[in-house]
């Protein structure tokens, strides 16, 4: 268990993560900040308050300011816009470079030896943004949308097969956005490739369902994106860092010659423990997913290059 893990942005998913922190038990203190006044603190007391009926004793507090946060181990940082109808994930880089940069400078004043889990969007941009206003290092600074966009996938494979989602093997690599890589050639039932149980056109169908998955939520809300199962995946990572599980997950990390890249944030598999960043795994890839691999990471430096520019 964690000392003190703080969610930065009281919004759908954080305060959703919050609220799943505290259940899980992986913090003494879960501290929420946010803007707004009276939001953190409210959610939070009523959070805490449920306590005595889930049978979790940590202490859940609101802030607007990061006194609170001072020494803390993890913030997962969702502050910033979430993405409206017919808005592209890169439409809100300008606005939320500017809202996660100014958290990271807190972060790394307040606990310059923490680690941070961005969930701001667009993902893979946030994270170079939270890594160069931190000044800390990749180890220490992670985004979350592989274990979202493979959450994703599995059930609409398990859907489709009418199997157990629990035995459903997969990974989706690459940026978070439509470029994102289903890893096919490691999709497996059981052990079992699923090229043998499944028609390649179904699969295709699922592949691309997949890439669209946020914005099919956004379509159907209107008002805004996702927050259930992306606050689930936070706190996944979250839980292997906090226990030291060393997971092997899909996070966008900093690569430095990894898979032929670097210099770019991408989602690959990665062992998740105390320390964070514990390892990146380099695994075959088939020729197409290499390729699709690198046009997806491209796409991220693209959009890097925009925050570059000011
Ligand atoms: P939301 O609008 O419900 O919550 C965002 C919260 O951030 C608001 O409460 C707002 O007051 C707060 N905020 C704004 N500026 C802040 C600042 N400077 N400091 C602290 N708090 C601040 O949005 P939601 O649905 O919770 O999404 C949050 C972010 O996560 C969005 O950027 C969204 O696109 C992204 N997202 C990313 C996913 C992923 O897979 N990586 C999945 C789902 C959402
Ligand atoms: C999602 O994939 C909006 O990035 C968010 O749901």
């Amino acid at each position: 268990m964690l000392g003190t893990v703080a969610v930065v942005g009281a919004g759908n998913v954080g305060a959703t993560a919050a609220q799943r922190l505290a259940e899980k038990h992986l913090a003494r203190t879960v501290l929420m900040i946010d803007v707004v006044e009276g939001v953190p603190q409210g959610k939070a007391l009523d959070q805490w308050q449920s306590g005595p009926i889930e049978g979790f004793d940590a202490r859940v507090v609101g802030s607007n300011g990061y006194d609170e946060a001072a020494g803390a181990d993890l913030f997962v940082v969702t502050a910033g816009i979430a993405r409206k109808p017919g808005m592209s994930r890169d439409d809100l880089v300008k606005t939320n470079a500017g809202i996660v940069r100014s958290v990271a400078k807190e972060i790394a004043r307040v606990a310059p030896q923490s680690i941070i889990v961005v969930v701001s969007n667009p993902l893979d941009v946030m994270c170079y943004v939270a890594m160069r206003a931190s000044g800390f290092p990749r180890e220490r600074v992670l985004g979350m949308a592989g274990v979202l966009d493979t959450a994703r996938y599995r059930m609409f494979l398990a859907e489709a097969m009418d199997v157990s989602v629990e035995d459903i093997q997969a990974m989706v690599l690459g940026g978070h956005g439509d470029t994102m890589v289903p890893l096919v050639s490691y999709t497996a039932v059981s052990g079992i490739p699923v090229s043998q149980l499944l028609a390649a056109d179904k699969l295709a169908g699922i592949v691309d369902r997949t890439r669209g998955g946020g914005a099919e939520i956004v379509s159907l809300l209107k008002t805004g994106s996702a927050y259930y199962a992306p606050s689930a995946a936070a706190v996944q990572m979250v839980e292997a860092i906090a226990l030291d599980k060393r997971r092997v997950l899909p996070c966008a990390a900093w690569l430095q010659g990894e898979y032929g890249l670097r210099d770019v944030f991408c989602g690959v598999p990665c062992k998740l423990g105390r320390r964070g960043l514990e390892r990146i795994l380099e695994i075959k890839l088939s020729d197409a997913e290499r390729a699709d691999l690198v046009k997806s990471a491209e796409a991220v430096r693209s959009t890097q290059a925009m925050v570059d520019a000011g």
